[in-house]
């Protein structure tokens, strides 16, 4: 048996001492006001078990997390048609970088970098008759858990500086790769990145990545192959320009967030989710990679 609380207390307890812990986002203004010393890490073992240490249940902003989520919803609906407006490579740029989509017609590299997770919202749109609610009934669902809901000032705080999402909008507008309204399909990718949620709750939410599509309810969101399809895509493209280096540290198919969460699986095993708001230069949170690079090492399990 792995002793898994006394592992996460340790790592939680050396982490926090760290000197450099990465700075907080701010190009999103209401991201810049979190505690940069924050830490929290829950864990859940493929026998329904949770593991919790420090600020593991305080809500953060959990951004391209969602991107996990709403592919889930998005794939659940259009199945393999999803992959014709999207591509399944790892792009080796920011999640923000623009080029490749103008060099490759408006088809995004994978659904994480911000112009695919662009195209799954402006699926979903297309499908759900009231995408922020019906959204959010899923997500609540998924975690059994009815408090889970978007923080209207990030949302705002991200359109009114969302510079280059618009930019890639209107990009793939102009290739015919969106095709709602390049304002209303921004205006429910914004309030996806803007859900708060703790790490309990994102981990009750990955469990299906862990659990061949079930959820901790017992119900089957995905089919084997779909649950295949995405940690694969998280562990090529869930870390943009530095997924290489998280396959290489930690070995784990994941997904990080601006606001400082990393979600992460370890297939029949667990999932785990880090929250620390000091990010690298990369976007993705310094502390949370260097605690999952001390869980695997520690445990003695990853994917390879
Ligand atoms: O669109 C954005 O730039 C943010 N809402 C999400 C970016 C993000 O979380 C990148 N992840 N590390």
């Amino acid at each position: 048996m792995i002793k898994y609380q006394e592992i996460i207390d340790n790592i939680s307890s050396g982490v926090k001492k760290a000197k450099n812990k990465g700075t907080v986002a701010s190009y999103i203004p209401e991201l810049a006001k979190v505690d940069g010393n924050k830490f929290g890490i829950h864990l859940i073992d493929a026998s329904k078990n949770s593991y919790s240490a420090a600020d593991a249940s305080e809500k953060f902003s959990i951004q391209s997390i969602s991107k996990v989520l709403s592919l889930t919803l998005c794939f659940s609906i259009v199945g393999n048609d999803i992959w014709k407006r999207i591509n399944v490579e790892p792009s080796g740029s920011p999640f923000n970088h623009l080029s490749l989509l103008e060099f490759e017609k408006g088809i995004p590299r994978n659904p994480f970098n911000n112009d695919g997770a662009i195209v799954v919202a402006d699926i979903l749109i297309s499908k759900l008759k009231n995408p922020k609610v019906d959204f959010l009934v899923f997500l609540q669902k998924l975690c059994n858990d009815a408090t889970i809901t978007y923080n209207k000032k990030v949302a705002e705080s991200e359109r009114i500086t969302g510079f280059k999402n618009f930019a890639a909008a209107n990009l793939l507008k102009s290739f015919g790769n969106l095709h709602n309204d390049v304002e209303i399909v921004l205006d429910f990718y914004f309030h996806l990145c803007a859900i708060e949620m703790n790490c309990e709750q994102l981990a009750k939410a990955f469990f299906i990545f862990m659990n061949h599509g079930k959820c901790l309810q017992g119900e089957t969101y995905l089919n084997i192959n779909q649950i295949k399809r995405i940690n694969a895509l998280m562990l090529t493209c869930g870390f943009y320009d530095e997924a290489g280096e998280f396959a290489f540290e930690v070995g784990l198919p994941g997904k990080s967030g601006v606001g400082g969460g990393i979600a992460a699986v370890l297939p029949n095993k667990y999932t785990v989710v880090t929250w620390a708001p000091g990010l690298n230069e990369k976007g993705n949170s310094k502390l949370g990679m260097l605690a999952l690079e001390q869980l695997t090492t520690q445990t003695q399990q990853s994917i390879f």
